[in-house]
This record gives structure tokens, sequence and C-alpha cells, in this order.
């Protein structure tokens, strides 16, 4: 018998039925409501299966219905008593339990409860800082249950999956050297070494190489992974990757492990979507050019159209001065925009702005061509070669940006999600998952004038540009891949480099020096130098992808203790100071906070 406990449950609040009517049984569990309908009390008994009515009748027991009569909501009790059926008229088709009640003859009283700072189950007007404060409650509700539900679901799924594909899980450790994932390292200073550190894992990368090299051929784990960034809807300081490395592979071995892996977590999470496989794949420079981002949410058109080549032609000199300063012009029709409102146009053009744009050029659409105050600076057989390089109809709304590549494409990228939210062009419940392929190996970093990885360092470069590597680095392609579902990036990996020569001239690129790379990743090059194997891999983002199948906004509604988006822990109180015998202990000194 559990700790005080007067007799076990039978069923838990979920499970009972019409077909149980009869039947003696015991729930266990909180208090959800409870109404005194003069003479009978109804609880509403709620766990993690569901609701079970309980009916309290002084005729059957009077000391159960006094004891009932002091419940409030959270109290924690045990009932006895015997399964019946419910009136036609109180049937509740909405839950499972609804055709029955239980009429109880013992109640336990196991735990009283304060009242609670919200009602469990009711998320309107409750801020999510109280939520996150009294998590325990937070996750009482229907909702939280089932989401941590979901997410073990998808979980499982992976680890059978990956598991019968013979993929080996092993764990990798948090206490380890700084990991170049491209964001700050959270630190944990050493005791033993005064002075030194730990920095917790942004991923597992270099030491599931290192399992490769270690002859484990391939490998998966749901691992930890710490980032100190700036936090968003789909950002944790903490989050949880499913990670893989493959031995002997090429980039089609993992991409195909991985359409595998989804088809099962898509199973497995009850979305039917026979049409997923093979999955497409988009090249880096066309999702660039044909929607403005490495992520783009194909579950819509609304594609962008470059007309620099047609710019230059026009006396409107924002267009023709951009594409000569080495910038471009491109655009998006938007179906049926040219009913827009002025104020409408207006604040989409605020909203380029916001989003870095210096303006926003537009033309209706109608039946004698384009209409706008700036048709002036163009001639009528221009404006016409225009409409038709965007398949602009009558009713429509072109609109363009011109500056700088990146920032054009960035702002229509944007602008063409906020457009297809309000014309409401994205069909409910639909998946698009593809993979972008191709990626440059670099990317420009113009402060510190060098070039970065545009992946991370251990990247392989696309065995055709190698020679381009000293000559025109910034043409080099990876042979890197993103998985991308909807619009969010659920998924990165490359194929690695295996020849310590070849990465040693890759860090040597991005300005890592040979003594910062002997210090980094010496343990790296070395390994290599020693039976490597050609190997690569992935990680997806676990948070995102069940935030993203699960409906949800926040990846913090799929996670059981996330951090605020100021990256505290409202429920224990993390970060807090730590006191100075600790601070001794460490050989730390805090500095003086200055005004
Ligand atoms: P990357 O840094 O792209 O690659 O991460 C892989 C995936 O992890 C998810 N992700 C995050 N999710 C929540 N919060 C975060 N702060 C966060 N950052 C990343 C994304 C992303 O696609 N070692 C490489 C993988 C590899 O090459 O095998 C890596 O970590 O969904």
């Amino acid at each position: 018998m559990g700790f005080g406990m007067k007799f076990k449950r039978t069923h838990n609040c979920g499970a009972l039925r019409a077909s149980n009517t009869g039947e003696e049984v015991a729930l266990a569990g909180w208090v959800d409501s409870n109404r005194d309908h003069g003479g009978l009390i109804f609880i509403d008994l709620r766990d993690r299966e569901g609701i079970t009515q309980l009916v309290f009748d002084p005729a059957l027991s009077a000391d159960a219905h006094a004891k009932a009569s002091a419940l409030r909501g959270e109290f924690v009790i045990a009932a006895k008593g015997q399964v019946v059926p419910r009136s036609r008229e109180t049937i509740n088709p909405k839950i499972g339990t609804g055709e029955i009640e239980v009429r109880v003859s013992e109640l336990q009283v196991l735990n009283p409860s304060r009242t609670p700072p919200f009602q469990v189950g009711e998320n309107l007007g409750i801020s999510e800082d109280l939520r996150l404060r009294y998590r325990y409650l937070d996750i009482r509700s229907p909702r939280m249950q089932s989401n941590l539900r979901f997410r073990h679901a998808v979980t499982k799924a992976a680890r059978d999956f990956l598991d019968a594909k013979g993929l080996l899980e092993v764990e990798t450790p948090y206490l380890l050297k700084s990991t170049p994932e491209g964001a700050r390292d959270y630190i944990v200073p050493s005791r033993v070494y005064p002075g030194q550190c730990f920095a917790l894992p942004q991923s597992p990368q270099m030491l599931k190489q290192i399992l490769m090299i270690a002859g484990c051929d391939s490998y998966y784990q749901i691992a930890r992974c710490f980032r100190d960034e700036d936090l968003r809807a789909d950002r944790q300081p903490e989050f949880t990757q499913i990670d893989l490395e493959m031995s002997f592979v090429d980039l089609d071995d993992i991409l195909n492990t991985v359409e595998g892996l989804m088809a099962a977590i898509f199973q497995a999470a009850g979305i039917q979507k026979p049409e997923l496989l093979p999955l497409p794949r988009i090249s880096y420079s066309e999702a660039l050019d044909r929607f403005g981002t490495d992520k783009p949410d194909q579950r819509f058109a609304l594609e962008l159209k470059n007309i620099s080549d047609l710019a230059v032609l026009a006396e409107f000199k924002v267009f023709s001065a951009a594409v000569s300063s080495g910038g471009m012009v491109k655009g998006l029709a938007v179906p049926g925009g040219a009913s827009f409102s002025r104020m409408e146009i207006d604040a989409l053009i605020a909203d380029s702005q916001k989003f870095g744009a210096k303006g926003m050029a537009w033309f209706k659409v109608t039946s004698q061509g384009l209409e706008s105050n700036l048709t002036k600076y163009f001639t009528p057989e221009l404006l016409a070669r225009i409409q038709e390089r965007l398949a602009g109809k009558p009713g429509d709304l072109l609109i363009f940006i011109a500056d700088r590549p990146g920032l054009v494409n960035d702002v229509l990228a944007r602008l063409r999600i906020q457009l297809a939210g309000k014309l409401d062009l994205i069909p409910k419940n639909s998946w698009h998952l593809s993979w972008v392929v191709d990626f440059p190996l670099f990317k420009r970093n113009e402060e510190q004038r060098r070039w970065d990885s545009e992946h991370h360092p251990f990247t392989a470069p696309h065995p055709e540009d190698i020679p381009g590597l000293d000559t025109d680095p910034g043409r080099v392609r990876s042979l890197s891949y993103d998985l991308v579902l909807n619009g969010v990036e659920i998924a990165s990996g490359s194929i690695r480099i295996h020849q310590p020569g070849l990465q040693s001239r890759i860090f040597k690129l991005i300005g890592i020096s040979e003594e910062e790379a002997r210090l980094k990743f010496g343990f790296l090059i070395e390994a290599l130098a020693l039976g490597a194997p050609p190997h690569g891999g992935i990680a997806i983002g676990l948070d995102r992808l069940v935030m993203l199948l699960r409906g949800e906004n926040t990846i913090r509604d799929v996670m059981a203790f996330p951090k605020t988006q100021r990256a505290q822990d409202l429920l224990t109180g993390a970060p807090g100071p730590i006191g100075p015998e600790q601070l001794k202990e460490l050989n730390l000194k805090i500095a003086e906070s200055r005004p």
C-alpha cells in the first residue's frame, strides 16, 4: 500500500466506460472542480489520463459526503465506489468517461492543497511567468500533459527507428571543452584546477566524430545542448537534439536515413503523410532566389522575382542606383492586393522599413496595366515587362525592394510570410518538409574581414569546389544540408572532413591560427590522423520538431522545465548567487559591479 494510502487505485481517471457499469473501483487524483447540488456533491477527479466524475450521496456514505464537502481544487484524494451510468441528460460526450460516474462509498484525503495561484488547465489570461513559477500546476493541465506525452512518443519513435537501423546510443559528457557552434558557451569553473573551466557542449559535434574514429560505426543520442544566445520562441539556452553520425556514408545515405526517421516520427505523431518520401531537395541559391531565405515555407507560393535587369532601364533612381552599386531589385505579386487600402499599403511599407528596407515600391495591376505614382519613371514597355516577369494579374499588387542582395532577400522573405498570414494562404494542417542543400562552405564576416564557416568548421567542402578554396572561397559549396519543416529549420548536418590536412587548411581559411587550432581542436586533428573513416551526420532539433507537429507557438510549451525568454528558471530560481565559501573553493572573485 502506498505511504498512508488506505486502498490502491484500480483504474486511472480516463479509463472507465459504460461497460464498467456495476464494478467496484478505486481512483486517485486531484480535485479538478467541485459542485454541491444541495444533497449530492459532484467532484471531477483528474489525473494524467483524464477526468472522472465522482458523486457523493449522504444516503450512501455520510462520512464520505461530509469529507467531500471540505474538498477544494487540487486536493489529492482517493475514492472507492461503484461505476454507475449517468442519466441521459447528464452524459458528457466531450470526455471519454462521460457516460458514467462513480458513486463514492469511501473517500480518503491524501493531501490538502493551498488555494492554487491559478486554476489548473485555465490558460487564458495567466502570465507565462506565473505558469513557469508554478510549473508543476501548469503541467497538471491536459494540454501540457498531452504535449509531454506527444514528445515522449516522438522520442520513442526516433529511438526505435534508429535502433532498428543499427545505430548505437552513446552518451557524451556535459563537462567538456568549448565547441564551435557559434553561440556563447555556458562555463563551469573547475575547483580542482583553479582558474580553469569546463564549457557545456553547444552540441556533441566533435565527440560524435571521435566516436566514428573510435570505430563505433554509427551513433545516435538524444543529446542536450547548451547555448548562451539571444532567445526566441524557438530557441532555448538548453535544448535537445536527436543527434546522429554514421561512418562510410555519403550525403544520400544520411538524407535517406533521416527521411525514414521523419516518416516514423510523423506516423507516431498520427500524421498521415503518404507522399512524404523522397523529400524534395532545393539548393541554397535557388531557395534564396525564389523565397529570399534558406528556410523557405513552401506551403504556399508567393515566389520572389528578380527584376534587376529591368530595373536598370528605369529612370527611377532608387531602382537603377541599387543595381549599379552592386545591389538588386526583387519583388512579388500579392494576389488580390490591388484592393488593399492606402492604409494597408502604408502598413506594408512600414513593415518593410521595420525589417530594414529604406522603402517599398508598389504597383497595382489593372486591366490597363500597372498603376502607381511611380509609373512616370518607367516606359510602358518596361512596365509591361515587369508585370510579365512577376506574372501579375489584374487585381494583384506588385511590391519591390531595392537594396543590397542580403537585405532585399531578408525583407521580402519576411513580407512574404506576413502576407501569407494576412491573405490566409497557408493551408491548415499541411506539412511541407524539404531539404536545402549546396550551402556555401563559408559566409563573409564583413566586420572581421574574414570568412566564417556557414555550418561549422568540420563540414566537408564539395569535392568539385576544393580547387577554389584558395582562389574563390565565397563560391565553394559544402556537403551540408538542412531540413526545413513549414519554414522552420528543424535539422542541420553535413559530411565531415576526415583528412587532417584539409581540416587544418579550413581552420586557417576561417582565421583560426595553428596555435589556436591546436589548443581548441588539437585532439580532433590528432584523431583524424589516426585512422578516421569518412563520416557524416546531422542533428534534429527535437523541441522545434515537437512544437511544429503539436501546433504550438513556442518550444517552451513542449518542454517540461524551460527557461524564460530572459534565460531564467523561475521554478527553482536559477541562476542565483553563490556564497563566499563556494567562491573561495572555486578560486573565483565577483568583480565589483560598476554603476
Ligand atoms: P545546429 O547548430 O544547426 O547544428 O543545430 C541543429 C538543430 O538544433 C536546433 N537548434 C535549437 N533548438 C532550440 N534552441 C536552440 N537554441 C537551438 N539551436 C539549434 C535546430 C537546428 O536545426 N552539430 C551540428 C549538427 C551536425 O552537424 O550534425 C549542430 O548542432 O533545429
